[in-house]
């Protein structure tokens, strides 16, 4: 009985002393995004992270820290490159230091509706712009929706002039910044965690989002009219560092890219949903006015801000602006 007793604290102490050498520590992913976790890119971020560690446990853990919690959007790319961050889906408008191609998705009025943005974003054109960071160091590794924007003030703004001298929170995006001044606006590029506080501290007169994000950020708490222009689009990329995905063992990496994959398909879903329920939550609220705009309003909207179609063709590319016309006809 002593000699098997000894025998097991043996087996127990050998097992101690091998198994923290045998089991390997599980690949991290630390996936940082600026939106709050009820969006379509939070709530892709949650199932990726599902899917994942579903489909490989202990193998990978992944991390998601929502609301500019680890990286604001104008420095993840950099931590990205140092190998702090592995995943990242900035909207397309902060690619600008890394690819002028993207700039494209920024021209307002370039898509009609968002089954345009999505041909486009399926064809070869469209697929090969994700490779446009490449040179970077960085891999596109799809496209993700959140939607048109809207533009918002603390007064309603129903034809171009009204714009005027107003200032506007922007994202990092010089064809933003064009297009407020197009109308006579002064644009301010600011992150995303500032945004609630420039608008309640009335820093800013107002901004542009899409209907998830205005009501995620409660920014129709502070801004008492919203314009329903559709006039732009905010959607993103879903990135990572070539060097991370290369490195990944053989065994692992399409499995992280399938799950990748499917849950930025689900996250589509969500964006196509809440486009509609937290446009009608902003509406039932009775915190804002949504005002609608006339064919003819919105004409001079279009006339106002299209020169910057113009200014950019240079950088974006005319091809480029041709292919995403070309999704409008269908
Ligand atoms: C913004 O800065 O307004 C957006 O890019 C935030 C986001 O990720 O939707």
């Amino acid at each position: 009985m002593k000699f098997v007793k000894s025998l097991l604290t043996a087996a127990v102490a050998c097992a101690a002393l091998t198994s923290p050498v045998t089991q390997a520590a599980p690949i991290e992913i630390k996936f940082a995004h600026v939106v709050a976790e009820n969006t379509p890119k939070g709530k892709m971020a949650i199932r990726f992270e599902e899917l994942v560690e579903q489909r490989l446990p202990g193998q990978v853990d992944v991390k998601v820290y929502p609301n500019s919690q680890l990286f604001g959007d104008n420095k993840v790319l950099e931590a990205m490159l140092l190998g702090d961050v592995q995943l990242a889906a900035p909207s397309l408008s902060k690619f600008q230091k890394y690819t002028k191609q993207l700039q494209l998705f920024d021209l307002p009025f370039l898509f009609e509706d968002m089954a345009a943005v999505e041909r486009f974003q399926q064809s070869e054109v469209g697929q090969n712009m994700l490779k446009s960071v490449e040179k970077k160091g960085l891999v596109g590794m799809g496209y993700i929706h959140n939607g048109m924007k809207q533009l918002s003030a603390y007064e309603p703004l129903k034809l171009p002039s009204d714009a005027k001298g107003k200032k506007f929170r922007i994202q990092t995006s010089d064809i933003l910044a064009a297009q407020f001044a197009q109308v006579g606006g002064i644009p301010l590029k600011k992150p995303f965690s500032e945004v609630f506080t420039l608008l309640q501290t009335k820093a800013v007169d107002g901004t542009e989002n899409p209907w998830s994000n205005i009501y995620s950020k409660k920014f129709h708490e502070v801004q008492p009219f919203i314009t329903e222009s559709n006039h732009g689009l905010l959607d993103y990329m879903v990135v990572t560092s070539k060097e991370f995905l290369m490195g990944l063992p053989a065994d692992i990496r399409p499995v992280v890219e399938q799950s990748l994959k499917e849950a930025i398909a689900y996250g589509n879903k969500v964006a196509a949903e809440k486009t509609l329920s937290d446009r009608q939550a902003v509406i039932d609220s009775g915190r804002t006015q949504v005002i609608a705009i006339s064919a003819e309003e919105r004409a001079q909207w279009v006339k106002a801000m299209k020169p910057v179609w113009k200014q950019f063709e240079g950088q974006v590319g005319k091809d480029l602006i041709q292919a995403a016309l070309d999704s409008n006809k269908q």
